[in-house]
């Protein structure tokens, strides 16, 4: 790959909050900073506009001020009539870092006028007008309050990202705006922000609601791309790393786009190693890991500055490509591949997978290295390769199981789905489907019109997929909830193992106490039962290699799907020893994603789609291989894998559900 040598480029950063910066008070420079930003000029004409309009479109580059300032201006003017303010975000960690860094801007607390809200912890309070929330948030809110009374502006950000929640929330703002004007209440005001991307498709269906656009601070991007197509991105991205690293200056920092964790995460090391090895006179190198599923206060540190003289070189999944800012980056790695929720109408269920970019995403990878300088962008596909990308990314909601905002849709009184005004309309094949599944699970019953059941209704209270929900209902029949809620809850949080690469032999062995034969379900209940009996003690959880935080957080989701148990009156009761009964009822919530061992071999089909399937290395299982199984996600790499796998009677399948398996019986060996 050619490199020029171009000069060292001019640069600002920003040191992170803390007390006192070359003795002026951080508050004072946090000001300073957002008059800096590019939104400011524009904080007059914004706030004219939204006071005129109700529904307008910003568009600005990322890094520009979207996110953290137009809800301060709104909230600043008392736009907001002293209501809430909400703004959406596709991710977690960008609804919780941002609020962070708002509050920290007013010179508040977390919590107190802003604030935020996610699956399973909510930093608001009485107080709060700019909440912060997953798109996932509001639409279960939409639930009880389909006009969305306690807010006067909803704001859904990051809406080029198209996810499915964010989606269904168009069609869902926009009727609750109209219902509201009908009603003659307090009018509801609508604001979709994005990068720069289907601007027209979003104002076309707003009502050709008018777009305004933000002056971007672009510098411009040299793109390369590779001259041969690469057969392994991962060694192509280590190989372009070095590269730049022993040719251009130290202060210029690296952004590697990586597809999830595992892949990050041995990249990481496998860096650490070569820099180890080098001779000669390149700078030292400071490394670090982002993605979503790492404990922020690591997370935070991709953003600190690194010691001058040194390289920052930062390996992220697609969360840097638009939903977080960091500065100093003046080289973007783009492996051109991202892992997407992918639907297999066939099975009914979500995959994950590597896929292709859009032309679109490729594009707002590269746009991160000219924040603040002019930079360089090396894109590890040809330039033909390229050329086959498609032009935007297919929206989240016509690529995966709808069976979830399916219910939720139901439960807020929307019964015609089929007809719901989507922006990008489903297929009716999948929205039929979704519904067809929600049917197997019990929850709607089909007369004239779709109808929520009794379970239903009561699998809609939880904020879970309706398979999990669907389990907790079936282990109240049959006397397990107890049992069925740790697991559960142990299932809605980031892993709970903590295993290092070096020390993995080693973790293995002391965690093979915890190991159940019945599965990885039944291990996490026993972590579970043991974390208790030590009251969460924190050496317990070094020496056990157990990621405490995680193992805190699922007592908390716990604590919370407890509260809905009981405001629902669902009794919680334990089946003491009998793991068998917790299994029968993980069979019959979960199916669907059952699976079983073929004579000859360790392969084991599905049941739903007769696909090959593999036990995820991770499990508990993988090396016991019993007959029959069933699991929560399938994981696809080089092979399709299940993870979260528990041993089941076929039985137990047939009995659950005798329609769904009424021509493919599972075979009894
Ligand atoms: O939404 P948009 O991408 O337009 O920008 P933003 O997220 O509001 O970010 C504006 C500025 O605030 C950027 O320069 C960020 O680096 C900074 N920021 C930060 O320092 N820490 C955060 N947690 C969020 C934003
Ligand atoms: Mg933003």
């Amino acid at each position: 790959m050619p490199v020029d040598n171009r000069p060292p480029a001019k640069k600002m950063k920003f040191s992170p909050g803390g007390g006192f910066t070359n003795g002026v008070p951080v508050f004072q420079k946090l000001q300073q900073i957002r008059r800096n930003l590019p939104i400011f000029s524009a904080k007059r004409k914004l706030i004219e506009e939204l006071r005129r309009l109700d529904t307008a479109i910003v568009i600005g580059e990322t890094g520009s001020g979207k996110t953290t300032q137009l809800p301060q201006y709104i909230f600043e003017e008392r736009l907001h009539k002293n209501m809430i303010i909400a703004i959406t975000q596709p991710r977690r960690v960008a609804a919780i870092t941002v609020a962070q860094r708002v509050a920290q801007e007013r010179g508040s607390e977390p919590g107190h006028v802003v604030g935020h809200c996610v699956r399973f912890e909510d930093m608001t309070s009485e107080k709060t007008r700019i909440k912060y929330m997953t798109d996932g948030m509001l639409l279960r809110e939409a639930i009880l309050d389909p006009l969305l009374k306690r807010y006067s502006f909803v704001i859904l950000d990051e809406a080029h990202e198209r996810t499915i929640h964010t989606d269904v929330l168009f069609g869902v703002v926009k009727q609750a705006q109209k219902r509201r004007k009908l009603r003659n209440l307090l009018p509801l005001k609508i604001i979709i922000m994005s990068a720069t991307m289907d601007v027209d498709h979003f104002s076309q269906f707003f009502n050709k609601a008018p777009v305004l656009y933000l002056e971007g601070r672009q510098f411009p991007v040299q793109v390369y791309y590779s001259r041969e197509p690469q057969s392994d991105y991962v060694f192509a991205a280590v190989v372009a790393l070095f590269q730049i690293h022993r040719e251009e200056p130290a202060d210029q920092d690296v952004l590697i786009f990586l597809t999830g964790q595992e892949e990050i995460d041995s990249v990481v090391r496998s860096i650490h190693e070569i820099a180890k090895g080098m001779v000669g006179d390149a700078p030292p190198l400071v490394v670090w890991p982002l993605y979503a599923a790492l404990p922020s206060h690591l997370q935070l540190k991709a953003f600190n500055p690194a010691p001058k003289g040194t390289r920052k070189v930062i390996v992220a999944t697609n969360i840097a490509e638009t939903s977080i800012t960091i500065h100093g980056i003046s080289f973007v790695i783009d492996t051109g591949v991202v892992k997407a929720k992918i639907f297999t109408p066939r099975s009914g269920l979500d995959l994950l997978k590597v896929v292709k970019l859009s032309k679109a995403q490729a594009l707002q990878r590269s746009g991160r290295a000219g924040r603040e300088a002019a930079g360089t962008c090396y894109r590890l596909y040809t330039e033909e390769e390229f050329q086959h990308f498609p032009d935007n990314t297919i929206p989240e909601i016509q690529r995966c199981n709808l069976s979830s905002v399916a219910l939720q849709l139901l439960a807020m009184g929307i019964t015609d789905i089929v007809n719901f005004d989507f922006m990008d309309k489903p297929s009716t094949e999948s929205l039929i489907g979704a519904v067809h599944q929600l049917h197997t699970l019990g929850a709607v019953i089909k007369e004239n019109t779709i109808k929520l059941t009794a379970t239903g209704k009561r699998m809609a209270a939880f904020p879970l997929d309706p398979k999990l929900s669907k389990t907790l209902l079936i282990a109240l029949e049959l006397h397990c909830l107890e049992e069925v809620l740790t697991i559960v809850s142990m299932l809605s949080v980031d892993s709970v193992l903590f295993t290092p690469q070096r020390k993995r032999e080693e973790a293995l062995a002391v965690r093979q106490k915890f190991v159940s034969s019945d599965g990885d379900h039944i291990t996490l209940l026993n972590i579970y039962k043991a974390y208790k009996g030590v009251k969460g003690n924190k050496e317990w959880c070094h020496e056990n290699f157990i990621n405490g935080r995680n193992m805190s957080k699922a007592m908390d989701v716990r604590k919370q799907l407890r509260q809905i148990c009981d405001s629902q009156t669902l009794a919680v009761k334990s089946c003491g020893q009998d793991t068998s009964i917790i299994r029968r009822c993980l069979a019959a919530g979960l199916f669907m994603n059952a699976a079983e061992l073929q004579r000859e071999g360790d392969v084991y089909i599905s049941l739903t789609t007769r696909e090959p399937v593999h036990i995820h290395p991770s499990s508990a299982l993988f090396r016991c291989k019993p007959a029959c199984v069933v699991y929560n996600e399938l994981v696809k790499t080089s092979k399709c894998y299940m993870r979260d796998l528990s041993v089941v009677d076929p039985d137990w399948l047939y009995e659950a559900a005798p329609a769904y398996f009424k021509r493919k019986k599972p075979s009894k060996k």
